[in-house]
């Protein structure tokens, strides 16, 4: 793999987290807020810090070094902002990032990476195919050929990837329900669903806020499947092995920090009302490039 040569030196030496510190979570662009939902739901008492590179958003179209470039400048935002662990709440951004990262982080900040949940819908077809939906990028990685080799082929199940470079943005532009949007999902998809797939496994975090969308038009034909959920009980269980967890109650309810590198806050605001659910609170700040 290439050196990548972070901005800043690291923080020599490296301070031990703690646990009254924020978990940071990442993403190219707003996808990750449907990680960052299921963590603050299933941690309510942690503080969350999550950074979107919208300046660079999408990532599915990049190359490999590019995405591992941005990835690590992005993990270094959060580092330096005081995190405790950093989610990296991408699949396209796990797939070329994640050695790296926790080789050049060490033990000291934690690095919790994503990959298609791709096993619950092994275990759960009836129809012993699946179809997976992720970023050209993210198939192109070898976290997903692993998954699809110590799961799908020893069950015999057949999996089948679906890319589409469209829907990121309709996600970010707040499109989702969309004719155009509802019009691609429905060219993308009625082929496998006429291929005999019963599970839809969302592998890229934008797609959660595509699930409505998706249902709208393929009902109970297809199961979806994300890894909000799994990732959530990831990071208690890192946070736990670490003594990070933060124990003290907050009054102030479920709340995400997020930050942007575009310059797009206001817009998002906007968007952002119809994805994020309602017990939750954030706020956005553009910071730009740094
Ligand atoms: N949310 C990102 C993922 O999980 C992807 C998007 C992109 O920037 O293309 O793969």
């Amino acid at each position: 793999m290439t050196a990548i040569h972070p901005v800043y030196p690291l923080i020599d030496p490296m301070p031990k987290a703690h646990a009254d510190a924020p978990i940071g979570i990442f993403d190219s662009g707003i996808g990750g807020l449907s990680v960052a939902q299921e963590i603050a739901r299933h941690l309510p008492k942690e503080r969350i810090v999550y950074y979107a590179d919208t300046a660079h958003v999408p990532y599915g179209p990049r190359k490999d070094q590019e995405i591992r470039e941005l990835t690590a400048h992005a993990i270094e935002w959060l580092y330096r902002k005081g995190c405790k662990v950093a989610v990296v709440a991408c699949n396209t951004a796990s797939a070329f990032s994640l050695d790296y990262l926790r080789d050049y982080y060490g033990e000291n900040f934690p690095i919790i990476g994503l990959v298609p949940a791709l096993k619950p819908a092994v275990l759960q077809t009836k129809s012993k195919t699946v179809a997976v939906l992720a970023t050209p990028a993210t198939f192109r990685g070898q976290l997903i050929k692993d998954v699809i080799q110590r799961f799908a082929i020893p069950a015999n199940v057949q999996v089948i990837p679906v890319t589409c470079l469209d829907l990121v943005p309709f996600v970010e532009s707040g499109a989702q329900m969309s004719e155009a949007c509802l019009a691609t999902l429905k060219a993308i998809l009625q082929p496998v669903v006429d291929q005999g797939a019963d599970y839809l496994v969302l592998g890229c975090t934008h797609y959660p806020f595509l699930k409505s969308a998706i249902q709208s038009i393929f009902g109970q034909k297809l199961t979806l499947i994300d890894s909000g959920l799994a990732v959530a009980r990831q990071t208690a269980r890192i946070l736990i092995k670490n003594q990070l967890l933060f124990e003290q109650e907050q009054n102030n309810g479920l709340r995400i920090e997020c930050y942007v590198s575009g310059n797009n806050a206001e817009h998002l605001k906007t968007v952002l009302q119809y994805l994020i659910q309602e017990d939750l609170t954030w706020d956005i700040r553009n910071i730009g490039v740094e």
